[in-house]
């Protein structure tokens, strides 16, 4: 077993999902209601944040996953106290803030890509910072050079070394004239992570604008921080002496949503996805209409289901927001091996994130992966090198088998199609799931799925 699964489960554990295997009796569609709270990939980042203040913080709607727990547990080697003072509820005091030990960081740091993030607010408050080896899923290479790039030009010294990198910052940081090669959303937030207390103004060109970024904006400007996102993916920070701590309710997790939105619409069902908006949600929604899918927009949700006619194809291809996420296809993927005709989804954003679809292929789905993009007169002009595609013929019946989760959004899709599937499947290493999906398990006994854990 890898150290990064090792990890996921040990996190898994203590967010109360300790299952490593779920064997599911597939063809019952989803029906009923869940809801999704704050998300993954701003709550994360959110608690690093909280770093910068000199009061503590109220971080509200953070879900029980397993990546939360790792930053909490990186937080505290780093002498921040945090407390739960109710559930989805974090009090997060950066008042003591002290160096931690090579070791420890490194224990505790091994399934995230976080600790990269912690760089700009360590050397504000300590005047350095130590990475360790990145882990994260395992979609491709996904290097750190815009984020050290972005960090040097702020006058950050970098140094590496066998166990990871160490940086430092001898005359303080300074605002830069930045530019990303891409808008790669890690590499903005460490740029707004440092430059909001850098010494002058920072301006970031090529900047990512997802929603989620958005509302890191909205945090740090609580917390005192001179923020303007201006058009054409500009961002300009003016650098503040101090900030303080914030209060504020995360958004809410697109991805989870778009998930099980995919999943009533594979299984035939019927979601409502309480906390889910619409407009963070458009450029899904608009997809998964052109699929064949319905939804009903209300205050407090989303319902998602199969309004009973056959599915359609779809061209799509993954993209920056406000683009289709790359987050979104894997579990759409598997709605398409429902379609009637040939869908193709280009991956722009990872150079490996098809991985998934060899479990879909052993239960009977027709995909095949292509190296590269496909030429096609729909077609905007092919975005990346390292783009692929996947091409997806249906409707094809998928049929039980034994499947293990490569990654996060992989595994939820396998989960989906093993409820689709006619017959059983047993889908082993699922605790790597509970590192972006609150009580997945308790959630999918809601919705009716027919199925039983194993440890
Ligand atoms: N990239 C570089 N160099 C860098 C940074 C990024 O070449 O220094 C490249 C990556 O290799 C990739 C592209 O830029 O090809 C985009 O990466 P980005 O930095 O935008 O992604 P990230 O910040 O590492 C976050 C989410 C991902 C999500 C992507 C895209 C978190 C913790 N992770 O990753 O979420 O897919 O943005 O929106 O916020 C997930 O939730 O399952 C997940 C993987």
């Amino acid at each position: 077993m890898n150290s990064l699964v090792e990890d996921a489960q040990k996190a898994g554990a203590r967010v109360g999902m300790t299952a490593d295997k779920i064997v599911i009796n597939g063809g019952k569609p989803l029906q009923g209601r869940i809801r999704v709270r704050g998300a993954k990939n701003l709550v994360t980042k959110a608690m690093v944040a909280s770093l910068l203040g000199d009061t503590e913080s109220l971080l509200r709607d953070v879900p029980a996953i397993s990546d939360v727990q790792v930053v909490r547990n990186l937080l505290e080697v780093h002498g921040v106290l945090v407390s739960e003072p109710e559930s989805g509820e974090l009090v997060l005091d950066p008042r003591n803030v002290k160096s931690a030990h090579f070791a420890e960081i490194d224990a505790f740091a091994g399934s995230s890509r976080i600790p990269i993030l912690f760089c700009g607010p360590l050397l504000h408050q300590l005047g350095e910072a130590f990475i360790p080896d990145l882990g994260g899923c395992r979609i491709g290479d996904r290097p750190i050079d815009f984020h050290l790039d972005a960090l040097r030009a702020m006058g950050a010294i970098v140094d590496k070394g066998y166990e990871g990198i160490h940086l430092t910052a001898p005359d303080g940081l300074h605002g830069a004239n930045i530019e990303l090669p891409y808008p790669s959303v890690g590499a903005t937030e460490q740029v707004l992570l440092t430059a909001v207390r850098a010494k002058g103004v920072t301006e970031l060109k090529n900047a990512a604008i997802e929603p989620e970024i958005m509302d890191l904006i909205a945090i740090l400007q609580k917390m005192g921080a001179i923020i303007s996102v201006e058009p054409n993916r500009v961002i300009f920070i003016e650098g503040v002496e101090s900030l303080r701590g914030y209060t504020h309710t995360a958004i809410f997790d697109r991805n989870e949503a778009a998930s099980w939105a995919s999943a009533a619409l594979a299984t035939e069902g019927d979601v409502f996805v309480e906390g889910a908006k619409q407009q963070e949600l458009m450029t899904f929604l608009n997809i998964f209409r052109k699929v064949g899918g319905a939804f009903d927009i209300e205050d407090d949700g989303i319902r998602f289901y199969h309004p009973g006619t056959p599915l359609k194809p779809v061209v799509v291809e993954t993209d920056v927001h406000p683009g289709f996420m790359t987050d979104w296809q894997q579990p759409l993927v598997v709605a398409l091996t429902k379609a009637e005709g040939v869908s193709i989804v280009h991956e722009t954003v990872y150079e490996n994130r098809f991985g998934f679809t060899e479990a879909l292929i052993e239960m009977g789905a027709d995909i095949t992966v292509h190296k590269q993009g496909l030429e096609s007169v729909t077609r905007r002009v092919p975005r990346r090198p390292l783009e692929q595609a996947a091409v997806i013929t249906g409707p094809t019946k998928l049929h039980g088998a034994d499947v293990h989760v490569p990654d996060l959004r992989g595994g939820f899709s396998h989960l989906i199609a093993a409820l689709t599937a006619e017959g059983r499947s047993t889908i082993s290493n699922v605790g790597i799931i509970s590192r972006g999906y609150e009580h997945f398990i308790d959630k999918l006994k809601t919705l009716g799925a027919d199925f039983s854990v194993a440890s």
